[in-house]
């Protein structure tokens, strides 16, 4: 036996995307004969799939490869890799901050890391950011979870809200086959996982790049569409979608998760902003009713759906009553879980060269406003769960306590309960809720 075993490392921060993205490229290292090192400092070939959704996100990056271009230093076989979103966005410009690095790649470029390695071996210092199609990976993703899995449908992003940074940095939409998202599935029912999440950063924009009309002159392969599709693959049990767009959702759309039983009744409707002159500024392209109607919408077919949305303070120009409408909405619906963060001026969108920006101090005396809210309506909503019995797939232990499990409700809530992992393990089992806080439950088997 040879010990001479190279190893990699990935740390991949950001989105779900990223992290679909980061098991896609680690199936490819392990394809090249690498095996996984949880600690970086034991691997060859270190991967940063990294993140520049805000500032905070883009420095935590440079921080970390910081370190590692130390240790190349005296160790010049390490290969040194940046990946993702901040690849594609500072591109050569980040070989001038950090000249250790090997290959710098943008998230289109996941699916060639093989070929930009060999690139690297050839003694080339590899930059890959050009937009390019992506083409239809056949190596064998290495899944964190053998439980729960994600599938890409729809990449990249054609909005324009003038806050993001995503269309920049991922690219124009572009639709995977209906054909490859079946097949994608059906091997991973076979392979035993339960769960499928279908991913896009706008879902409700899948298939409008595919060819094909319907007689009534829509697209013939919505989201919609693909739900009935995938609906019936042997051995997956749940299937969820994120992140849709208030801008396109459809009552069809809604309808469809109300019949198809496989379809949880869980919908992550980001809204932004309570105000319709901060989401108009934003570019959202809806108003506030409009997003309360789709939400009353949901509930009218399924009076028991859990909402969960993302939300940003302080955007430029937002006065304190526009804010109070953010409140208001939250106060209104009542999420079952609020993604929420300050405003972050990015580079090459609109709204970063505003004159309006507010100052550190607004912004985080509002994230903490509405931070208070979210968990005191996330812990309403669990109240409804008290008592009652509650589907969970069981996906792992509690990392806190080895005595139990955990896994989720359809409506996306973690639940802990008393249980044998190896027994457990993939089940949908029936669990009575005897305990709740705001964003988890604890309950018994029955
Ligand atoms: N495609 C999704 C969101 C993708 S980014 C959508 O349209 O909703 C994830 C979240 O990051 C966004 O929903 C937004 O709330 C937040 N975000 C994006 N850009 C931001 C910025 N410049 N500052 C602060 N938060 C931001
Ligand atoms: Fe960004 Fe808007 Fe696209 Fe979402 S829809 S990724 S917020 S540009
Ligand atoms: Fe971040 Fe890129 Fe996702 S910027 S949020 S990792 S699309």
């Amino acid at each position: 036996m040879t010990t001479d075993q190279r190893h990699y490392h990935i740390t991949t921060f950001g989105c779900q995307m990223n992290k679909a993205d980061s098991e896609r490229m680690a199936g490819i290292l392990e394809k090249m004969g690498f095996a996984w090192s949880e600690d970086p400092n034991q691997a060859e070939l270190i991967l940063y799939n990294t993140c520049t959704i805000r500032d905070n996100a883009e420095q935590k990056v440079y921080s970390y490869l910081g370190r590692q271009a130390k240790r190349k230093q005296e160790n010049p076989n390490l290969t040194l890799i940046v990946a993702g979103c901040v690849a594609q966005q500072e591109g050569e410009k980040i070989l001038r901050r950090v000249p250790e690095l090997d290959l710098v790649m943008g998230p289109q470029h996941a699916n060639r890391l093989e070929e930009l390695l060999q690139q690297v071996a050839d003694g080339n210092q590899v930059v890959a950011t050009d937009p390019i199609h992506i083409l239809e990976d056949i190596t064998k993703p290495r899944r964190d979870s053998n439980i729960t899995a994600w599938v890409n449908i729809i990449y990249g992003c054609n909005e324009r809200c003038s806050y993001c940074v995503v269309p920049n940095v991922r690219g124009v939409e572009q639709s995977r086959t209906p054909e490859a998202i079946l097949q994608e599935m059906e091997t991973i029912g076979q392979q035993g996982y339960k769960e499928v999440t279908l991913l896009g950063q706008n879902i409700d924009a899948y298939g409008r790049d595919l060819p094909g009309v319907t007689a009534t002159g829509r697209h013939q392969h919505t989201l919609t569409d693909l739900l009935y599709t995938i609906h019936d693959v042997p051995g997956i049990e749940r299937i969820r979608f994120a992140t849709s767009h208030p801008r396109y959702f459809t009552e069809r759309l809604i309808a469809a998760c109300q019949e198809l039983s496989k379809v949880c009744e869980h919908f992550h409707i980001p809204f932004q902003s309570g105000d319709n002159d901060i989401l108009k500024a934003m570019k959202r392209g809806y108003t506030h009713e409009k997003y309360r109607q789709i939400i009353e919408k949901i509930r009218k077919y399924m009076p028991d759906a859990s909402i969960s949305a993302d939300a940003i303070v302080g955007f430029p120009g937002e006065t304190e009553q526009q804010f109070e409408n953010t409140l208001q909405l939250v106060e209104d619906i009542g999420f079952d879980q609020l993604n929420t963060a300050a405003y972050s001026p990015r580079p090459g969108t609109p709204a970063a060269t505003w004159d309006n920006q507010l100052s550190e101090e607004i912004k985080s005396d509002r994230l903490q406003r509405l931070n208070h809210l979210v968990a005191q309506k996330a812990a309403e909503r669990s109240q409804r769960y008290f008592g009652r019995i509650e589907e969970v797939l069981v996906e792992d232990k509690n990392s806190k306590d080895s005595t139990q499990v955990m896994g989720r409700n359809r409506g996306n809530r973690l639940t802990f309960f008393a249980g044998d992992i190896n027994q457990l393990k993939g089940q949908l089992v029936k669990v009575k809720i005897t305990e709740v806080r705001a964003f988890s439950l604890t309950g018994e088997i029955v």
